[in-house]
C-alpha cells in the first residue's frame, strides 16, 4: 500500500482562514500567520493529478526550508519555523500578483518560444543561434502573472508597472533580489554537482516591506540538471538528465495529457507512482547532500497537528 498525506482539514486556534492550494493546504492564524502543509498532492500544467507521491511534500518542504535558511541574508522571508517535515509556519505576506522567473537556460516555454521564432521575451533579448539546453549569455528574468484561475502568463516589467501590480522601486527591487538568489542558488548547485538552470521566486509584503514567500529552489519550483552528464549529453544531441518535474511533464504529454480542455490524465498504477516518488527522493539526495530520511506516515495527521499546536503556542 502506498501511503499519501492527500488532505488535511484542521481546526487550529486562532484560526481565521484555510486555502486549499494545488499542493499546499495554508491555514491562516490571527490574519498574520500561515501554517503551510505541503502535502503529497503533485501538479502539472495547473492540474492536479488524481494521485499522491509519497513523500513529496516532506521533499518539498525540507528544500524550501533550506533554501530559505541559505538566502535570508539577501532578502528577508517569511519563515519562522519548520515544526515537521511537512510544515512550514511563517509570517503571512500580501502576495504580489507576479511571479520572478529567473533563467540561464534555453529550456522548457524558453525553448518552445525561442523554437517559435521568438527572440525576445518579457522584455528581454535572446540571441540567435542558440540550441535547447544551451546555456544563456547571462540569467534574464521573465516574470509571469499569478493568476488566480487558468494558467500563468508572460508579462514585461513596463506592463507590470502599467498594471499597478508592482511600483517601479518595487519591481527593481524585486529583480535585484532574484538576479542574487539565484546566483545564490547557482553556487549552491555547483557545489552539489549540479546546475540550476530556471527558478521562480515570489514575494510579498508585510509591514511594507518585502519578504521573500513561498518555495524557494524546489524541483517543483525549479530546473536541475547534472553538471557531469550535460555537456556529454549536450555533445550526442541528447537532452540532459534533469532534476526536476520535468519528467512528470514529459510522461503526461508522452501520453497526451498538456492540461487542456478533453484530455485526460492517463492511469497511474502503483509503479508509476513509486517512481515518481524515488525520482523526487534522489532529487531530495542530490540537491540536499544527505540521505532521505522518510516520515512515518502512521499518525501523520495527529503529528503535524501536535507538531502545529506546540509551535502555534510559542508564537503567542
Ligand atoms: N508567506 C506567504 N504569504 C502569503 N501567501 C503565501 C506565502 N507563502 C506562500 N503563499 C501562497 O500560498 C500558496 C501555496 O499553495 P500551493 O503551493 O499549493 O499553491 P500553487 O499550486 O503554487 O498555486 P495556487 O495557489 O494557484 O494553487 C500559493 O498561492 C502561494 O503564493
Ligand atoms: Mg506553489
Amino acid at each position: 500500500m502506498l501511503q499519501c498525506l492527500m488532505h488535511t482539514r484542521f481546526e487550529f486556534p486562532q484560526q481565521t482562514a484555510f486555502y486549499k492550494g494545488k499542493v499546499r493546504d495554508v491555514y491562516t492564524i490571527k490574519n498574520n500567520y500561515l501554517v503551510s502543509i505541503a502535502t503529497d498532492r503533485i501538479s502539472a500544467f495547473d492540474v492536479v493529478l488524481p494521485r499522491g507521491i509519497p513523500y513529496k511534500g516532506q521533499v518539498l518542504n525540507l528544500i524550501a526550508k533550506r533554501f530559505l535558511e541559505l538566502t535570508k541574508d539577501i532578502v528577508p522571508n517569511w519563515l519562522i519555523e519548520s515544526p515537521h517535515p511537512n510544515v512550514s509556519i511563517g509570517l503571512k505576506c500580501q502576495p504580489f500578483k507576479i511571479e520572478m522567473v529567473v533563467r540561464a537556460y534555453l529550456v522548457g516555454h524558453l525553448a518552445r518560444w525561442y523554437k517559435a521564432g521568438h527572440r525576445t521575451i518579457c522584455g528581454a533579448t535572446l540571441p540567435e543561434g542558440l540550441k535547447e539546453f544551451d546555456a544563456l549569455p547571462h540569467p534574464i528574468i521573465t516574470p509571469t502573472t499569478k493568476a488566480d484561475q487558468g494558467h500563468d502568463m508572460d508579462i514585461s516589467p513596463s506592463e507590470i508597472i502599467h498594471q499597478k501590480l508592482a511600483t517601479p522601486e518595487q519591481y527593481e527591487q524585486l529583480e535585484q533580489y532574484s538576479l542574487k538568489l539565484f546566483q545564490r542558488g547557482q553556487e549552491y548547485a555547483r557545489q552539489r554537482n549540479l546546475i540550476l538552470a530556471d527558478t521562480k521566486y515570489e514575494f510579498g509584503l508585510f509591514d511594507g516591506k518585502i519578504y521573500l514567500i513561498d518555495e524557494v529552489h524546489t524541483p517543483d519550483s525549479s530546473r536541475y540538471f547534472y553538471a557531469d552528464s550535460y555537456e556529454e549529453a549536450l555533445k550526442n544531441n541528447e537532452s540532459p538528465k534533469q532534476l526536476s518535474k520535468e519528467f512528470v511533464r514529459q510522461w503526461l504529454i508522452e501520453n497526451n495529457f498538456m492540461g487542456q480542455e478533453g484530455q485526460r490524465v492517463p492511469e497511474m498504477t502503483d509503479t508509476k507512482v513509486e517512481e515518481i516518488s524515488n525520482r523526487y527522493i534522489e532529487l531530495y539526495e542530490n540537491v540536499m547532500g544527505e540521505k532521505f530520511l522518510k516520515t512515518d506516515y502512521t499518525n501523520i495527521e495527529k503529528d503535524i497537528e501536535t507538531a502545529v499546536l506546540q509551535s502555534l503556542e510559542k508564537l503567542n
